[in-house]
């Protein structure tokens, strides 16, 4: 093993809140959803009841309409906005009343199959329902427009928070009844690598709307007053209903197997709209007004992942690809330099985050491309090498940005990049 092999491990257990590990110290102090799910693949490497652990706890919040809720404040730390009060989503225990992109059925299929893909396996069968209400509940609620896409109803769901791709959306959100509030983030990390405040406002005031009807999720995602299909969500969806798909069919549930190959079919159709084809890239578009980002977003190249796309669409990705390789010297950047707003230091306005390198590595090494998934994996791993386990890293100096000893970095270490 190596020193920072050492380091990764010892930052996992570090983080670890007993059966749960937090994203950072300070910054993030409580259980984030597609963060543990990431954490898990760490895990698996030292400590496989851990890894199975992390998720069970994760699931152990799940409401009953079926959502896996983005936070899970499993105690009190003041050190946070917005914390458990602002929600008010009356669960037990506290949660937030929104998701995040839903990773957690690939990771089961992973760590069950390492383990030699039992259909007996007890913790797979258990986490395979949990995902599936999950799966249903955003099917039910999340697809608007009937054609298999996923929609967020707060920029927080889709984990990439202040991408570019939210902007005009957020310039709609009416900021007058926010009133005053602290934020916390701030007086942990320099504020330059964080969203700016006229941003915040936004997202406190889409919080407040689900909060003030309830946290009723038909309502939410029907007069919302922020509704996008996002593609990093839609894609990861799709792949997860692929892996959950393989676990219905191992344990032989014939219903949910169906249901799934026909969402899965809904979705590759779906995945049409969100192509762009000046831009040459799948972008995320408003469901209220049909608008496409027209944003070349490191979520674009999560096509791969899910499996989508021609020939000819592979074909502008890959030169996409090139495009930013030549701007920049450390891949995958969030978003393509040149475009607006771009800032190599602000969170996700450029800065690379290894999850979504991984995910993207993962769908070109199955589509073909192991160069460019190669140069993926050594890049992080350098950035990894030169700065420390970052939360995010600079795509043109390899600085790391936002909090520090950041748990999914080090899992990706472990299970990928290391
Ligand atoms: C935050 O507080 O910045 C988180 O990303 C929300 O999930």
């Amino acid at each position: 093993m190596t020193d920072l092999d050492h380091r990764a491990r010892d930052i996992l257990c570090r983080n670890d809140r007993g059966g749960y590990t937090v994203p950072t110290h300070g910054l993030y102090p409580f259980q984030w959803n597609w963060d543990s799910a990431f954490v898990a693949l760490g895990f698996a490497g030292f400590d496989r009841d851990r890894a199975w652990q992390e998720l069970e706890t994760l699931v152990s919040a799940q409401w009953a309409d079926g959502m896996i809720p983005h936070i899970v404040f499993h105690q009190h730390d003041e050190g946070y906005f917005p914390g458990p009060g602002v929600w008010a989503t009356g669960q037990t225990p506290p949660t937030s009343g929104i998701t995040q992109p839903p990773v957690l059925a690939t990771v089961v299929r992973r760590l069950w199959e390492e383990e030699g893909a039992d259909p007996a396996h007890p913790r797979m069968r258990a986490l395979y329902r949990a995902c599936l209400a999950s799966h249903r509940w955003f099917h039910t609620y999340r697809d608007p427009l009937g054609n298999g896409l996923a929609m967020v109803t707060h920029n927080w769901e889709t984990g990439r928070d202040n991408s570019s791709e939210w902007d005009e959306a957020l310039a709609r959100v009416d900021t007058s009844g926010v009133g005053s509030y602290q934020r916390r983030d701030t007086g942990h990390v320099d504020a330059a690598m964080r969203p700016k405040q006229s941003e915040y406002d936004r997202y406190v005031a889409i919080l407040q709307f689900g909060r003030d009807c309830g946290w009723d999720h038909r309502r939410i995602a029907d007069e919302g007053p922020f509704r996008m299909i996002d593609v990093g969500t839609s894609m990861i969806l799709l792949r997860a209903n692929r892996d959950l798909l393989i676990l219905a069919e191992a344990i032989g549930d014939a219903p949910a197997a169906a249901e799934l190959r026909a969402r899965i079919a809904l979705s590759e159709q779906g995945m049409d709209w969100l192509w762009n084809e000046e831009v040459g890239a799948y972008c995320s578009r408003d469901a209220t007004t049909g608008a496409s980002s027209a944003l070349v977003t490191n979520a674009s190249f999560l096509a791969f992942y899910a499996g989508v796309g021609t020939p000819a669409r592979h074909a502008r990705l890959i030169a996409a690809l090139a495009r930013i390789e030549a701007g920049t010297r450390f891949l995958l950047p969030s978003l393509e330099a040149g475009s607006r707003d771009y800032d190599h230091r602000r969170y996700w306005r450029g800065p690379i985050w290894l999850v979504v390198s991984y995910m993207v590595a993962l769908g070109l090494a199955e589509h073909g491309e192991a160069a460019w998934s190669e140069r993926l994996r050594r890049d992080s791993a350098r950035l990894i090498e030169a700065a420390g386990f970052y939360e995010s890293f600079s795509p043109e100096t390899g600085e790391g940005s936002g909090g520090g000893d950041f748990s999914w970095t080090a899992a990706m270490w472990l299970a990928w990049c290391g």
